[in-house]
């Protein structure tokens, strides 16, 4: 393990996760710590299983943390799954204040595109880049040459009618209890759609269904490239810990 440590925390609707990270080789340095997000997931419950979460490995200095919305210059800025008191909070000093430490604040799927532009399927590729993380809603990072778009929406493109997350998610599927090609359909619409406006060079594919793609990947049809992400659950983790460091430019 190097001594080029960062640390990352991934703020979700339904879990809090952490640890640290190797930056140079984009591997967490240790197990990674789960904690339930607290319900209701306000700023300031959630502010206090970040500070156990820091506890927990002793770290003490700057931060990364990815929250589930949009996040403009550490403001949040929107709510899809999340409570709605998040709305205008500057998270960065909020967990900044409560932990007397530097924080970097990101999209989940910026931090998951950033993550895997480093270290994992979209790494050394030229060109446009779609990562799309499909779990509670659809979150997407736009990567262009290497560089973060930040805080696009494409989860919420509205397609025939409907907000595309609520179709096409993972947790779609699951409530709707989909077969995985009944499924893969509706990605085919979704991918189609987005290749339709970008024309990107590959999308990128993460979120827990990345786990075991031949259940749904084969069966997704559209003209870009499609690959599931490599770095998994710890994609935003990496990412988060990326972002605070001086590894992301
Ligand atoms: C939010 C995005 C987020 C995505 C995945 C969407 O509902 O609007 O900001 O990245 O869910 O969590």
């Amino acid at each position: 393990m190097s001594d080029d440590l960062g640390f990352g925390i991934d703020i979700g609707g339904t879990g809090i996760k952490g640890a640290p990270v190797d930056l140079a080789s984009g591997e967490l340095a240790d197990d990674r710590y789960r904690v339930d997000t607290p319900q209701p997931s306000t700023p300031a419950a959630v502010a206090e299983v970040v500070h156990q979460v820091l506890e927990k490995f002793g770290w003490q200095s700057a931060f990364g943390c990815t929250f589930p919305a949009v996040v403009q210059h550490g403001v949040v800025r929107t709510a899809a799954n999340v409570s709605r008191e998040w709305i205008d909070t500057d998270i960065a000093a909020l967990l900044g204040e409560a932990s007397g430490h530097d924080v970097a604040a990101v999209n989940d799927a910026d931090a998951a595109g950033i993550a895997e532009a480093h270290f994992g399927a979209a790494r050394d590729k030229s060109g446009l880049v779609v990562v799309t993380t499909l779990g509670t809603g659809i979150g997407s990072a736009l990567i262009l040459d290497g560089l973060l778009v930040p805080n696009t929406e494409l989860g919420h493109l509205v397609i025939d009618g409907e907000d595309a997350e609520t179709r096409a998610s993972a947790v779609a599927r699951e409530t709707e209890d989909l077969a995985w090609e009944d499924w893969a359909v509706r990605l085919s619409r979704y991918y189609s759609y987005v290749e339709s406006l970008l024309w990107p060079d590959l999308f990128v594919v993460g979120g827990g269904v990345s786990k075991k793609p031949d259940r749904w990947l084969p069966y997704v049809e559209c003209r870009t490239p499609i690959v599931a992400a490599q770095l998994r659950n710890s994609a935003g983790i990496i990412g988060a810990a990326l972002v605070a460091s001086s590894h992301h430019t």
